[in-house]
């Protein structure tokens, strides 16, 4: 049992959709190099995910993304499986060594030719396209050239942003300039987790910074080109408490809400950079030196902003004796003086992450008391859990605990949140994928994907959505 404050009569999908008004959107999301495998066709180059999957020890389960989930030949049964699903909208991203390869200069039209097909198969099938133009693929020329330590790794993606912008700008419904430049900080150039597996710490700032610039050189590209759809970027937002009443522990909570969420959601929305509270001048020190002008081009008007949410962080101060984060081992992140401490009192997913829905509305509450008026209407861009899901007997998945999680979060955002205008909710993830550095060890499918046959079976939690999305009075 995993509800926390639904009753089951509450998920029956007649009445579940009874809160759902006739104006907000309910989609599902994946990115390119979690399912579409294809690596070295169709004149993809490599990108740093390429890279650091062949390192040893990078991937928990020693997999690699090169098969995925085939999308890149399977984008058809795909799409067929998001129209039956019924949603009005399918979060996409583009593979930018795809495009552009080499992240500079000519684009490759037989990857062009591919991102035609799918979004015209989209809209064929009635489902409306947010396209996230980076979703963590840098192109390994532009890595080697300091990647997002690079300010030049900005103007590449503007320029890639205005390639995309003239080629289907006509059909995107929502562009999605960056997902969560907060990860690929921490993750890649902090800790090491992810690629380009950086172990930086504190000195990883300035990836936060460039990654921020190019969102707002991205903007104003797609706005020069004339893009028909609504524009904004993603963060990951994880409302951040002291694990006990001390003095510490309070401290390097704001200092760890400053890095995970303040630093990339106060530039975009205030155009400023917060303030580190006194002593922790330090941590934000490698952002002290910027040009002031970056922050009018990355302070830009924004159609929407993408949050995406997956659990609360607790810290205690004192470095942490384990190498273990929420998103893989690293012996780095015993250097910080704080640690991430576990949620006892919540459910576990398989990544072990705490199931908290009550603290998607405490982000809320957040957004609306920092940014007030600032903030434009929000979208729930990714939000979802893995758990291992097991065939039954019968054939079918039986995720009940993935359909309370989806029902309980889904709920929270309907109940709204003062001064804050959520207009969609879009579940992570359409199909089982490639989880970064945690392979194919978790699965966060509403539809089941067999690695070795590729197959996709609808999971329970797919067939509930479905059911809740036909009975919507439109
Ligand atoms: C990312 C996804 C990822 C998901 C679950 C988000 O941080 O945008 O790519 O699969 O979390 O870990």
């Amino acid at each position: 049992m995993t509800k926390t404050f639904l009753q089951d009569a509450d998920l029956v999908p007649e009445e579940f959709a009874k809160r759902i008004p006739s104006d907000f959107t309910v989609g599902v999301s994946t990115s390119a190099f979690q399912i579409a495998g294809a690596v070295s066709e169709g004149g993809r180059t490599r990108s740093t995910w390429d890279t650091f999957m062949a390192q040893p020890g990078r991937i928990s389960d020693k997999s690699t993304a090169k098969v995925a989930a085939d999308h890149y030949h399977r984008y058809r049964e795909d799409v067929d499986l998001i129209q039956k699903l019924g949603v009005d909208s399918y979060r996409l991203s583009v593979s930018w060594p795809r495009v552009q390869p080499g992240g500079k200069g000519a684009v490759n039209q037989e990857g062009i030719d591919f991102y035609d097909k799918l979004l015209d198969a989209l809209l064929q099938a009635g489902v409306r396209p947010m396209v996230t133009i980076y979703h963590w693929e840098t192109p390994e020329e532009l890595q080697e050239q300091g990647g997002w330590l690079n300010r030049e790794t900005a103007k590449r993606l503007g320029d890639f942003a205005e390639i995309l912008g003239k080629a289907f700008g006509d059909r995107v419904d929502k562009w999605v300039t960056i997902n969560e430049p907060t990860t690929v900080t921490l993750n890649g150039y902090g800790l090491g987790i992810h690629a380009p597996g950086e172990e930086l710490l504190f000195d990883a700032l300035p990836a936060a910074h460039n990654q921020l610039l190019g969102h707002g050189l991205a903007v104003q590209a797609l706005r020069g080109v004339g893009v028909k759809g609504g524009i904004g970027i993603t963060n990951v937002h994880s409302p951040v408490v002291p694990a006990r009443g001390k003095f510490l522990d309070k401290y390097f909570a704001t200092v760890f809400d400053l890095v995970h969420n303040r630093i990339f959601a106060d530039p975009v929305l205030l155009g400023r950079y917060p303030k580190a509270p006194f002593g922790a001048g330090r941590v934000l020190k490698s952002l002290d030196d910027l040009d002031p002008d970056d922050l009018k081009i990355i302070h830009q008007p924004l159609d929407f902003y993408g949050m995406n949410y997956y659990m609360p962080t607790r810290i205690k101060a004192g470095s942490p004796k384990i190498g273990t984060t929420p998103d893989g081992e690293t012996e780095t992140i015993k250097q910080v003086p704080f640690s991430l401490e576990p949620f006892p009192e919540f459910a576990k997913t398989g990544f072990g992450w705490p199931v908290a829905p009550e603290y998607l509305a405490v982000a809320l509450g957040d957004m609306a008391e920092r940014y007030g008026d600032a903030m434009p209407p929000i979208y729930i861009t990714e939000g979802g859990v893995s758990y291992p899901d097991a065939r039954a007997a019968s054939g079918h998945f039986h995720d009940e605990r993935r359909i309370d999680y989806l029902a309980e979060h889904i709920a929270i955002v309907l109940n709204g949140a003062p001064g804050i205008d959520v207009k969609g909710y879009f579940v992570w993830s359409l199909i089982d994928n490639w989880e970064w550095a945690a392979g194919f060890s978790q699965r966060f499918g509403l539809v089941h994907v067999d690695f070795d046959s590729l197959e996709r079976t609808p999971k329970d939690s797919y067939r509930w959505l479905q059911g809740v999305l036909a009975a919507r009075k439109r």
